[in-house]
């Protein structure tokens, strides 16, 4: 069986006070929730405050990246050993926003997963193609690159460890969502990916969430899906009962 994992990714958003406030919206309104593994992401200033919120609760801590890096001359970089000091459950590795603006690479999606796995986080390793990619007829080739680079060297127990996030890029942020369809494709080939790499056991035991304009209105059909076992959300994370509403949809849905 798999787990739903829903979690929040603030992105570049919300002071370290509307941090606080909003993972305390948080908390109230998911008290109840018990099936669905809930995380929120807010920016690496707020995680320390947050965790204070967040301890004692059934919402788990979020970071939204990492170095691969003990310590050192990396300027504005926060390392796994300082995450894991504040309480952090996991860590968003390789979002789109990072491969386009930061220069992210599977390369380096693949030390960043392995060195969070060393102190027992679990990364949300991120995959997507672009519109260009999609057109161009070239949306398996791009997922399987990422998953192959993602995973190198990960033996299967480490696997079990991780969760994907599969967020097209040009659904992301833009109001267009995957079609239910489109999404549960994409998720299926994912795992398939999964099962060459460790066998249909591991493969069906993996989280693999969709991301990219999920909302209320949508998350329903979307995690009705069978290879869809959650979401990573941004804009809709903003707010305590649009999450929310994304959240209880997966309370009653049975992976
Ligand atoms: P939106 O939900 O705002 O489209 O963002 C998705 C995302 O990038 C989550 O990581």
């Amino acid at each position: 069986m798999r787990k739903i994992v829903i979690a929040g990714n603030w992105k570049m958003n919300k002071t370290v006070a509307e941090s606080v406030k909003l993972a305390a919206d948080v908390v109230a309104a998911a008290k109840d929730i018990k099936n669905v593994v809930v995380a929120i992401a807010p920016t690496y200033l707020a995680l320390a405050k947050v965790a204070e919120v967040l301890k004692g609760s059934n919402v788990k801590l979020a970071a939204q990246d990492v170095h691969w890096e003990n310590q050192g001359a990396f300027t504005g970089k926060v390392s796994a050993d300082m995450l894991k000091e504040i309480g952090v459950d996991f860590v968003i590795i390789g979002h789109s926003e990072q491969r386009t603006h930061f220069g992210e690479t599977d390369e380096t999606v693949n030390k960043k997963v392995k060195k969070v796995q060393s102190l027992d986080m679990t990364p949300i390793i991120c995959i997507g193609e672009t519109l260009a990619e999609r057109k161009g007829g070239r949306l398996e080739a791009v997922l399987t690159t990422q998953v192959n680079g993602a995973y190198a060297g990960l033996s299967a127990d480490e696997a079990l460890r991780t969760v994907i996030a599969y967020e097209p890029v040009w659904a992301i942020g833009t109001g267009v969502t995957a079609s239910d369809d489109e999404a549960q494709q994409a998720h299926a080939f994912v795992r398939s990916l999964l099962t060459k790499l460790y066998g249909d056991n591991v493969a069906q035991s993996i989280s693999i969430q969709y991301g990219g304009s999920m909302k209320p209105e949508n998350a329903a059909g979307l995690l009705a899906q069978r290879d869809i076992d959650g979401g990573l959300i941004g804009g809709a994370a903003l707010k305590a009962d649009s999450f929310l509403g994304i959240v209880t949809p997966g309370e009653s849905i049975k992976k």
